[in-house]
């Protein structure tokens, strides 16, 4: 069949590929610790799932505006109001199938072909996707170990043309639970107001899930109200991922334009999804309180174990629930251990690769799973590397690690053999 050019450039997210990997270890009788997947291990709250039940038996069954019903967008404007410090008015809202449309949807919006985009390397990995499916030119800007895993913010104004239309942050950040300083925001802020056509994507998905710190949004910083799209949705705070209900905070002029997007493309987001909505922002918070209060006990015990492993070395996150560690050390390349823990250690990760070409020399593993379940995942991790680690330098074939765990595991990994233990993506793809 004869593809349309432009999905040579579409990417991935690995997570789902991994994930895919490890269920059908799973199904061959292997035990496997999930740690490759972005979403919290919790239940959605009862008083949400309960307001959704309702919902459907009282007929909220139909299409309903296409930027959301208005209650929704109220609730979140007012929710938004307080938590951010700056005025969003309902209008501004569109209410999305996830936050994830919400990156599609700017980058259609305002990117055309040569456009450019400046975006975190490593990052998401669908904000590269997305800018070189519409034939943007993406710039990464690199995030920095030593600058616990900011940005050199001189560095990204030096990337500033009159053909950048984007600048992506994400605070707290995914893969390495980063955040980024007010006076870095106050620094991009000065050079974006320089530039009258430039826009800021804040995905701010994690900005309740902070163990240190204040989040600040840069929509919050004098003059960029309107020069900021804020991207949040409550798929990681209140455990809903796969209700799939996100939304964007526009400039004014811009919402519009992105819920004709959703017209043309979902119509709207399900109504009783909408309705749980409101209750989840106009309900207690407490089940989302001691949810992120036990992503702290297993942040500690997740960076503690891993800073104990030869050749790996942890940087205590901030925020969202990841750990995103050094694996320089163990001589093995981001691709080869992350293989190795799955089909020989049954720990599923994502190779730091997967997030873009700055994420070599690292794993990132979500510690969105039970205390009991992390300390398994470290100890195989110390058993795969008794038997494979190497010293720093040497090389060993990748594909002959993978190759002797792959051997062991029946029809998965032969698979693994053939594709060299990667999931077949499409050119351009992350991972
Ligand atoms: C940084 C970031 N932004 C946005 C999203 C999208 O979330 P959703 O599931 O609401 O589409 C994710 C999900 O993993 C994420 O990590």
């Amino acid at each position: 069949m004869r593809f349309a050019q432009r999905m040579g450039r579409l990417g991935t997210e690995t997570a789902f590929e991994v994930m895919v990997r490890a269920k059908a270890l799973e199904a061959e009788g292997r035990d496997i610790v999930h740690l490759e997947i972005g979403e919290p291990d919790f239940d959605t709250p009862a008083n949400i799932a309960d307001a959704a039940c309702e919902a459907l038996r009282a007929g909220a069954t139909h299409y309903t505006p296409a930027a959301g019903i208005p209650e929704l967008r109220r609730a979140i404007a007012r929710d938004a109001t307080a938590r951010r410090g700056v005025a969003f008015d309902p209008d501004d809202v569109v209410v999305t199938p996830g936050g994830k449309p919400i990156m599609f949807f700017s980058i259609l919006a305002l990117v055309d072909e040569g456009d450019e985009v400046i975006y975190p390397n490593p990052g998401f990995p669908i904000y590269e996707s997305m800018i070189q499916f519409v034939g943007g030119t993406a710039l990464p800007i690199q995030l920095e170990e030593a600058r616990d895993f900011s940005l050199d913010v001189e560095k990204m104004c030096d990337l500033i043309t009159p053909r950048t239309r984007l600048i992506i942050l994400n605070s707290p950040h995914n893969p390495t639970g980063g955040m980024l300083a007010r006076a870095d925001l106050e620094a991009i802020a000065d050079a974006v107001r320089q530039h009258p056509d430039l826009i800021v994507l804040s995905d701010e998905i994690y900005s309740r899930m902070l163990y240190e710190g204040e989040h600040v949004s840069i929509a919050a910083l004098p003059g960029m109200r309107d020069r900021t799209i804020v991207l949040d949705g409550f798929s990681k705070i209140y455990a809903m991922t796969g209700w799939r209900l996100g939304y964007g905070l526009f400039p004014q002029a811009l919402a519009p334009v992105v819920a004709r997007l959703m017209t043309n493309s979902n119509s709207c987001t399900a109504a009783f999804t909408q309705l749980a909505g409101v209750a989840a922002l106009e309900g207690p918070q407490d089940a989302s309180e001691r949810m992120v209060d036990e992503f702290r006990r297993r942040r500690d015990v997740i960076v503690r174990g891993l800073n104990a492993l030869p050749g790996v070395t942890c940087r205590m996150p901030k925020g969202a629930f990841y750990a995103f560690p050094n694996i320089t050390g163990t001589g093995m390349s981001s691709r080869e251990l992350a293989d190795l823990l799955l089909y020989e250690g049954g720990v599923a990760t994502l190779a730091g690769t997967a997030f873009g070409s700055f994420g070599e020399g690292y794993i990132r593993l979500s510690y969105a799973n039970s205390i009991e379940n992390i300390e398994k995942a470290l100890e195989r991790f110390k058993e795969t590397l008794a038997r494979h680690a190497k010293p720093r330098g040497t090389s060993r074939a990748k594909t002959a690690a993978v190759q002797s765990a792959a051997g062991k595991n029946g029809a998965t990994a032969a698979r693994a053999r053939r594709t060299g233990g990667r999931a077949k993506a499409p050119a351009g793809a992350n991972g």
